[in-house]
């Protein structure tokens, strides 16, 4: 039996993939991009904020310094932190609070695997700062998923092997930074055809896990 869940938080945890979508929708917008779409926002998807500001400038011939890109990445975070201004409970997706309660009475730990560097505010918004064992995210690591990095960080957390953990990603790169790093990984949502994945579902909340062989 597995001995920790490592969960990706938006999109997983949190419906924030939508919100950096517009974020990154509208610094397109104001860079005369007209051509991002959702499609390219799959890929933004687990990335750090620097690699997804590359998949918003593959859309221009213009080439911007690395001091510019600098400011154009801290342009989309205004954007995006103001939108996040309204963020609760309300916003955690459908049978999240459930799966932890699951997870607690199995003793099974919890932690956070998150590229994004506005994950402790995200936690204290949405009131589940205090459901996680350990929290690893953008504020601890170097490399972007799909290097484990994040992933590591969490189970060295945790004191567990990466044999001993299950990463659940919304996204491509998270599930290949979980085969990286040696862990199961659920596939839901956006990476839910994810050939990587050992088990797939379109949600948490859709996911039969209480008959899981992971958690039997
Ligand atoms: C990930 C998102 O969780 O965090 C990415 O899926 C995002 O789209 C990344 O770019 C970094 O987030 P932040 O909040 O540090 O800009
Ligand atoms: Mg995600």
């Amino acid at each position: 039996m597995i001995k920790a869940v490592i969960f990706d938080l938006d999109g997983v945890l949190v419906t924030t993939d939508e919100l950096h979508y517009l974020a990154w929708k509208s610094l397109a917008d104001d860079l005369g991009i007209t051509t991002f779409t959702k499609e390219d926002n799959v890929r933004q998807r687990g990335v750090s904020r620097m690699a997804s500001l590359e998949i918003v400038l593959e859309k221009t011939p213009t080439k911007y310094t690395d001091e510019q890109k600098l400011e154009l990445a801290e342009k989309k975070n205004t954007i995006y932190v103001k939108s996040l201004e309204g963020l609760s409970a309300e916003d955690l997706l459908p049978g999240v609070k459930d799966f932890i309660a699951f997870l607690k009475v199995k003793s099974i730990k919890t932690a956070i695997g998150s590229a994004s560097k506005n994950t402790p505010m995200i936690l204290e918004k949405t009131g589940i700062k205090y459901d996680f064992d350990a929290i690893s995210c953008g504020l601890d690591t170097t490399k972007s998923k799909p290097d484990p990095e994040v992933f590591l960080i969490a189970a060295q957390k945790l004191g567990l092997k990466p044999t001993e953990c299950v990463v659940i990603e919304d996204s491509d790169a998270g599930i290949q930074a979980a085969k990286n790093g040696g862990m199961y990984a659920v596939a839901v949502g956006a990476a839910m055809n994810n050939p990587l994945a050992d088990y797939k579902a379109e949600s948490i909340d859709s996911w039969d896990y209480r008959n899981c062989d992971l958690f039997m």
